[in-house]
């Protein structure tokens, strides 16, 4: 089969060893031929392809980022139906299948395509772990890696000066980075989305651990807000999707902290230096699973579905299913977390 892959939407570590693991098992086992589109969707749309033979992937599993590059573009934007293009490149170039690696926006479409006769399969993508249809997602688990040796930076410094450190990490709408990180830095309060303290609540547990002699910190997702805030207390602007470009919580919250406790504070926002690294040997694992059982699954059939993981095991579930739900932190986790606040 002639197979051509794609990244699309925020980059995330792990991208590179699905891309590996998919051509690797294509190439041994079904001498598949694999072409890698430029840009997620736009390189499908502007016929943008470079060819991917088995030597182009060697070694890059271990590597953060993505070959092909990535963008947010898609077939449908302005109203568009790009569905007939992407199906004149794909017939010019005899193409069976698209293997589509992305979040909700990426299987969203990826979906529609389908609808529309065009083949493809997805693999579940995102470093906020928020696709409900898989258990985990690659890349998650660096972004936890990475923000978790952050905050054990933040805590030396932030014990040394007797400061409360507020540590801003990635999740738009769920706090999985947040929760974890946090939990395994020894966070003294961590803000999610999905149970937003009042600042209030966050200021005595900031109390709490001060009057305990310890430097207290703070680990706050970006999508956060707390729940007294007045309306316009985070003014984000868009991006060209209309999305809010996050990042500023945790300045925003520093200062109220130092204010109405009186303990000197700082804010750090990590941002996208979560993204940017190698991914961990367990996303490497991961992605490289979900790469080679991607092609099994266009060779089974499965157009319109897409690689996830269930427990320890790789299963296949409709594209539907992963842009029906946003995967958020359950109670019971975040009661387990707060026992440790304070
Ligand atoms: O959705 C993944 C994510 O990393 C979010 O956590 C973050 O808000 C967003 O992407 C950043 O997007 P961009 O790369 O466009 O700045």
């Amino acid at each position: 089969m002639k197979i051509g892959i794609l990244t699309s939407g925020g980059d995330c570590p792990g991208l590179n060893a699905v891309i590996r693991g998919a051509v690797i098992k294509g190439d041994t086992v079904f001498e598949d031929e694999f072409l890698g589109y430029r840009d997620g969707w736009r390189g499908v749309i502007d016929d943008d392809w470079v060819p991917l033979p088995r030597r182009r992937v060697r070694g890059i599993g271990r590597v953060g980022g993505t070959i092909l590059g990535t963008s947010r573009s898609n077939p449908f934007a302005d109203g568009e139906d790009g569905a007939a293009i992407v199906r004149r490149h794909l017939e010019e170039h005899e193409i069976d299948a698209i293997i589509a690696i992305g979040g909700d926006g990426t299987l969203f479409t990826a979906n529609r395509l389908v609808d529309s006769g065009i083949p493809v399969v997805g693999v579940p993508k995102t470093v906020d772990n928020d696709l409900d249809a898989t258990d985990y997602t690659f890349g998650f688990d660096t972004a936890v890696e990475i923000a978790t040796h952050a905050l054990d930076r933040l805590r030396i410094t932030g014990d040394s000066h007797h400061r409360c450190m507020v540590a801003e990490v990635m999740g738009r709408s769920v706090g999985w980075i947040a929760l974890h990180s946090g939990m395994a830095a020894g966070a003294h309060v961590i803000c999610i989305p999905e149970f937003p303290l009042s600042i209030e609540e966050i200021c005595q547990q900031v109390r709490s651990a001060f009057d305990r002699g310890r430097a207290p910190l703070v680990v706050v997702a970006e999508g956060f807000v707390p729940r007294d805030a007045p309306e316009d207390f985070m003014d984000y602007d868009l991006d060209e999707f209309g999305r809010p470009r996050f990042g500023g919580i945790a300045q925003a919250l520093a200062p109220l902290i130092e204010q109405r406790l009186g303990v000197e504070s700082r804010a750090t926002v990590l941002g996208h230096i979560q993204r940017g690294g190698e991914p961990t040997g367990y996303d490497r694992v991961l992605a490289t699973r979900l790469g080679t059982a991607a092609v099994d699954l266009v060779h089974s059939g499965g157009i319109g579905r897409m690689v996830a993981l269930r427990g320890t095991e790789i299963v296949d579930v409709p594209l539907a299913d992963a842009i029906d739900s946003v995967k958020r932190v359950p109670r019971s986790r975040w009661e387990e977390a707060t026992v440790l606040f304070g």
